[in-house]
């Protein structure tokens, strides 16, 4: 079968919902696999590689430097990775009413941008540790019916809490439902991320 334009691995559930999981830099389409399962043990799980790589890590966009961000690129990635889950919605029968983002870091961003952008077929996100990927937006997006969970470290000094605040309020702003949690700790995820991510979803 091809790739659908992406690297990727799928696994069949044994409910309705799929889990769309997008690593951070330098992770792969196996990274987020464990997180899937604690997250929600019967979702089906669909998770791509990132295609830019950065000194050999793969990437879902490029960046500058340390949280500056190639804009152009995150509008043409965001776009592409949407077509990749338009493609794997039909090749997997994934239904969009049950598909679930669930991204770490720069995956975060990418499923952010996603939404922000209108590209996104998900109408529910858990964003972790994620920040603002778009400083300006062509048109704005309807994000009515859309829920998202963000969740940082309060000690993150790269989704810094200011920045994730900021990302709420612009989606907000578009009509998205969004809880933000701010938690002890930093950029890694902990334990207290997958319970509180588990919990949203049920
Ligand atoms: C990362 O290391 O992935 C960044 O902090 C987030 C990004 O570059 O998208």
């Amino acid at each position: 079968m091809s790739d659908l334009g992406f690297i990727h691995h799928y696994e069949p559930g044994k409910s309705e919902r799929t889990l769309f999981l997008l690593h951070g830099t330098g992770g792969n389409e196996h990274d987020l696999i464990d997180l899937g399962h604690a997250i929600d043990p019967d979702a089906a799980l669909l998770s791509p590689r990132g295609k830019v790589l950065e000194n050999g890590a793969p990437r879902f966009f490029r960046r500058l430097a340390e949280g500056v961000f190639d804009e152009a690129d995150v509008v043409h990635r965001a776009k592409e990775l949407g077509q990749f889950v338009e493609s794997a919605s039909t090749t997997y029968k994934i239904d969009p009413n049950h598909l679930v983002a669930v991204g770490y870091s720069n995956g975060a961003n990418i499923a952010a941008a996603m939404m922000l952008l209108g590209v996104a077929t998900f109408r529910s996100a858990i964003l972790l540790r994620p920040m603002v990927p778009l400083s300006k937006l062509e048109k704005e997006p309807d994000l009515n019916g859309t829920k998202a969970l963000l969740s940082g470290g309060k000690f993150d000094p790269i989704a810094q809490t200011p920045i994730i605040e900021a990302l709420a309020e612009l989606m907000r702003r578009f009509g998205a439902d969004v809880t933000t949690q701010i938690r002890a700790g930093g950029h890694e995820l902990t334990m207290a991320d997958v319970m509180a991510a588990r919990e949203w979803l049920a």
